[in-house]
């Protein structure tokens, strides 16, 4: 049994779906009983709905399993304390695996929720258990906040630099990737940096969706509080802190890492890219890049 969590979001449902075309046999734990059915329809067997903060939760989530992929919440202020506590839950378990969903620099220690997720890295590594430290770079579907704006207004804001350099990959193939080191033996001891292999400004991103949508997009930089202002309903005051320099950081160094071939030996073929995937999504909306 794998159990998966942060499993009813973006990157949980992509995992649990990859999972399923492999034939995995997933246990999904969710935060809400609302997301149980969405995360059976993305091909989990079972369901856990419990609180990642709660030790006694995560012992439940993984009674009887050999396998974990770790999500942690997105920006969260309890992400290294639920680190630790799935750790000491999978070594109770007896895991044969642990696979933590990290990102690409995690050594940035300005960026918050980069450096709390090396510290999990390292627990992990101390802790004895087998264990794979996945790295993806910046998600092709962080476009989707910002589509119907570019598609409408042919703008594509966010504020830092237009000309910060990013590289960027494909959820799809992240996923991809996670089911083959959750399936196939051997993997373990390992980390893996995962991009597609293209690194663009977002000035070099938006003539890519002007070529698709055959009609101008501009990048533009916005003012920091105006960013701040729209995301403040769906965002605690300490996430928004974290996202201010996460972006301050963009702004002076990008976030230019990673290289292709890594992603490419995992998937035996080409990562996607995004000129690819723009059209993917430009043809048939969010729900056709499942
Ligand atoms: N976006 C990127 O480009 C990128 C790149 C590399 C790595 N990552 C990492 O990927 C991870 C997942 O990102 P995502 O975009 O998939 O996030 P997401 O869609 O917000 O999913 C996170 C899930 O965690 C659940 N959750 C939150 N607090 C919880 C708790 N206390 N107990 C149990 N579950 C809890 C959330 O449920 P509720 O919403 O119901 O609370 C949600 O379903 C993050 O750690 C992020 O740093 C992202």
């Amino acid at each position: 049994m794998i159990v998966v969590t942060g499993a009813g979001g973006l990157t949980g449902l992509a995992v649990l779906r990859a999972l399923a075309r492999r034939g995995g046999a997933a246990r999904a734990f969710v935060h809400r009983d609302a997301v149980a059915t969405v995360a059976r329809s993305a091909g989990a067997g079972e369901v856990v709905v419990g609180d990642l903060r709660e030790r006694a939760d995560c012992r439940r989530a993984l009674a009887g399993a050999r396998r974990l992929y770790h999500i942690a919440p997105r920006m969260s202020d309890a992400e290294v304390e639920i680190g630790h506590a799935l750790i000491e839950a999978g070594r109770s378990a007896g895991l044969a695996h642990f696979v933590f969903h990290s990102v690409v620099h995690a050594q940035c220690d300005a960026m918050g929720h980069h450096r709390d997720k090396r510290l999990v890295e390292l627990a992990l590594i101390e802790s004895g258990l087998p264990y794979t430290l996945m790295q993806p770079t910046m998600y092709m579907q962080n476009l989707l906040p910002a589509w119907e704006t570019i598609r409408g207004r042919g703008l594509y804001r966010l504020p830092y630099s237009e000309q910060a350099r990013m590289s960027l990959v494909d959820l799809g193939d992240v996923a991809e990737a996670a089911a083959a080191v959750l399936t196939e033996p051997g993997w373990d001891g390992a980390a893996f940096e995962l991009c597609s292999g293209d690194r663009l400004t977002r000035v070099e991103m938006a003539a890519v969706i002007a070529g698709v949508l055959g009609r101008p997009v501009r990048a533009e930089r916005c003012p920091l509080d105006e960013w701040q202002v729209a995301a403040a309903g769906s965002r605690t005051p300490f996430q928004l802190e974290r996202v201010a320099a996460m972006f301050a950081h963009y702004d002076r160094f990008g976030l230019p890492g990673g290289n292709a071939r890594v992603l490419r030996m995992m998937l035996g073929r080409e990562p996607t890219r995004f000129d690819a995937f723009v059209r993917r999504l430009a043809a048939h909306g969010a729900e056709g890049l499942q």
